[in-house]
């Protein structure tokens, strides 16, 4: 066996001002799947990622929520890390860009750039909010279109007639934030001389590290010669500030990539086995490869290495690009329910139909994959239940009842094992080149081999003649084998099918190498069915439900969130804790003394609080469910009582208090007993 390798592996780190949605979940399943074939393998192979954290659209919608930046990206973090874990999507670690880490990397990369000559500055003019006393991203200028005169554009381009312009030639401009009229207003920013890494740009990308359609695209970009980047944004932003000039601070895609190196940074801290510069010092042999989407190229191929180059790390071995998610042949879409939130698809379907299918689909280009639903639902059916549990589950009965559930000994078609033995290399050369859909393809054509061996020895009508009984237990032996070699081929892609079938088959964790042998005189455990099979049903409840997280959203009503990220009704993936955390609540019995509505909320009641010896006032999102607010007035419930004060649009949450059920008119707010007095602990 050759040494293992050592791998380090990144997805896109995902914005954290909105939900994951099944177009980011085929980056981090795709990610996934690679990671795991690797670890399956032996390889050392190390997977991080974060929330990436920083930029004014961040900042302008916790101002919207009435939270604080760190508050909001705190929620989404949260958010994201269960969705992530319920795909099965297994990080080593996922940080955030607004950590420690992130800014001394940040810092560190930046003043080598400034002291090697890399920086520039100059003087630029741009639209000023004179209200919010900020600077205009494009996107945040509205105005009449110079060429046609549709009123309402945005920023650089009209959506009327195509024309592109620069936002100082809209007329009528006005502040998409405040409504103001921006004024012109020169600033000082700064710039990274992507010019200076043309030649190091030109021969990288043309060195096996790219995809040939993505080297294609970046040559035309290097033919057309590359521009200075501009690094810098002025305050107010969320971000890192500059070293050595105050007010100003990076650009949230300055940090984006260094939140790579710094979640593994974070990571090292935990693991004393990894060392942060045996992965990212100029001499590392390590390999790093970066999964992302096509519409994110240039600053991983262009301004990411140039700047570890100039800053004296080592480049990525790879970019690895995938294209965009269609749903049904179409782009996304809120109106038709296909525009589906990892969570929404979570309460209606398992994680690993999902799985499989962007595998069957995924190749190794940079073309959009399609979610076909029916396609989806058939496909899953008659390849992961039709052909690969079907083997089991034909077979499991016959030796529990004909063999105590022992597998004879021998091999009832050694031209079969050889034949999956023999496929091993071609199916793992797939898994390598991220070639997904051969790998499926490959592997389903085994099951179909296997099926038909055993539909050909049809151990039922053999059962029920006398004499035979051995041979039926050498065909399902043999039959329960080959299930086995498929649930190894398959284990990246379904790790919940691989830990239920091995349990089943009452072994330790399979690896990749345990192919190569077969069970013999071996004990099973009891056969439970493995995988069901998707109800259309079940498809139609989740685009449905995605039509109604349109009008759900609390972000679109621009009301604080009451709880978690804004919904009630969402049960967090709840890890275990510790007991002291548990005591470190402070849960109190509160008498509500007033409960009245907020004016300009729809979801909010104003609950002023008894407990015992001081008084609280408490924002709650439980509107929906007491209309008439008034009648809770009295009324003895729980709260927690240490929970950081929280700054809301409409005043300062000085608490949180108890309530169950799904949303909407079912939320109830608990309550203790009758006896049960304002300010007591509940323990
Ligand atoms: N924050 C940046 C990435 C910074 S990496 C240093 C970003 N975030 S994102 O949330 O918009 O996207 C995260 C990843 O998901 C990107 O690689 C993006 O290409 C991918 N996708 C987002 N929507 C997608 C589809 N509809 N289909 C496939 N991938 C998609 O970009
Ligand atoms: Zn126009």
């Amino acid at each position: 066996m050759s040494e293992p390798r050592k791998i380090l592996v990144t997805s896109a780190l995902p914005y954290a001002n909105g939900s994951i949605h099944l177009g980011h979940m085929l980056e981090y399943i795709q990610t996934d799947m690679w990671v795991r074939f690797q670890k399956h393998r032996g390889n050392q192979c190390i997977y991080v990622c974060a929330d990436d954290a920083h930029g004014s659209a961040i900042m302008l919608r916790a101002e919207k929520e009435g939270i604080t930046p760190e508050q909001l990206i705190a929620n989404v973090q949260a958010e994201h890390s269960a969705d992530f874990a319920e795909f099965l999507v297994d990080f080593d670690n996922f940080h955030s860009t607004h950590a420690e880490e992130n800014r001394e990397l940040s810092s560190q990369i930046y003043l080598k750039l400034r002291d090697a000559g890399h920086i520039a500055t100059r003087s630029i003019t741009q639209y000023f909010d004179p209200e919010k006393k900020m600077f205009l991203a494009d996107r945040f200028i509205k105005g009449t279109c110079p060429k046609c005169g549709t009123e309402d554009q945005y920023g650089d381009n009209c959506e009327k007639c195509g024309a592109t312009y620069a936002p100082t030639d809209l007329k009528d401009p006005k502040s998409a934030i405040s409504g103001a009229t921006p004024v012109l207003k020169d600033s000082q920013h700064f710039f990274f001389k992507l010019p200076d890494f043309q030649e190091m740009l030109q021969a990288w990308t043309r060195s096996g590290t790219l995809q040939e359609a993505v080297a294609n695209k970046i040559a035309e970009w290097l033919d057309a010669g590359l521009q200075q980047w501009d690094i810098s944004r002025d305050a107010p932003y969320f971000g890192f500030e500059i070293p050595d000039e105050p007010g100003k601070y990076f650009y949230v895609w300055l940090d984006a990539p260094i939140g790579y190196m710094a979640s593994f940074k974070n990571l090292c801290a935990r693991r004393p086995d990894l060392d942060f510069d045996a992965f990212w010092g100029k001499d590392s042999t390590a390999e790093l490869y970066h999964f992302i989407g096509k519409d994110i190229v240039n600053f991983h191929a262009l301004f990411w290495p140039a700047m570890l180059e100039g800053a004296g790390f080592r480049k990525p071995t790879g970019i690895n690009v995938h294209g965009y998610l269609t749903v049904n042949g179409q782009k996304m879409s809120k109106s038709r329910g296909t525009f589906v939130k990892a969570r929404t698809y979570l309460d209606h379907l398992s994680p690993e139909y999902l799985r499989y299918y962007y595998a069957a689909k995924l190749g190794r280009g940079v073309d959009d994959l399609d979610l076909n639903l029916e396609d989806f639902v058939q496909k899953v059916n008659s390849d992961l239940v039709g052909k690969v549990v079907n083997i089991a589950s034909r077979c499991a009965g016959f030796i529990h009842k004909g063999n105590a559930g022992v597998l004879v000994a021998g091999n009832a078609a050694p031209e079969l094992t050889d034949a999956f033995l023999a496929a091993a290399p071609s199916i793992a050369d797939a898994y390598e080149a991220r070639d997904f859909a051969r790998a499926m393809r490959e592997i389903m054509g085994l099951a179909d081999r296997a099926n038909a061996w055993i539909a050909d020895k049809a151990p039922w009508s053999l059962n029920k003649q006398e004499g035979k009984q051995d041979e039926v237990q050498a065909i399902c032996a043999l039959g329960i084998n080959l299930f086995r070699q498929l649930v190894i081929f398959l284990k990246p892609v379904l790790p919940l099918l691989a830990a239920d079938a091995e349990a089943f088959l009452n072994v330790a964790p399979l690896t990749w190498n345990d192919h190569a042998t077969l069970l013999s005189n071996h004990q099973l455990n009891e056969f439970k069915p493995l995988m069901t099979r998707i109800d259309p049903v079940k498809v139609q409840a989740m685009t449905d439900a995605s039509k109604e997280d349109l009008t759900a959203s609390a972000t679109d009503t621009g009301e604080a969130a009451p709880v978690g990220n804004g919904e009630l009704a969402k049960d967090p993936l709840s890890p275990e804790i510790e007991f002291d955390t548990f005591a470190a609540v402070d849960l109190r019995v509160a008498l509500i003394l007033k409960a009245e509505a907020v004016e300009g909320a729809d979801k909010l009641l104003r609950l002023t609080l008894d407990i015992g010896d001081e008084q609280r006032n408490v924002f709650s999102g439980i509107k929906s469910a007491y209309p008439d607010p008034s009648k809770l007035n009295g009324r003895l419930t729980m709260m927690i009582a240490n929970l950081k004060p929280r700054k809301m649009k409409f005043g300062i949450s000085e608490g949180m208090v108890m309530a169950a059920g799904p949303g909407g008119e079912e939320i109830y707010l608990l309550s203790p007993d009758s006896g049960a007095k304002p300010g007591q602990r509940i323990k």
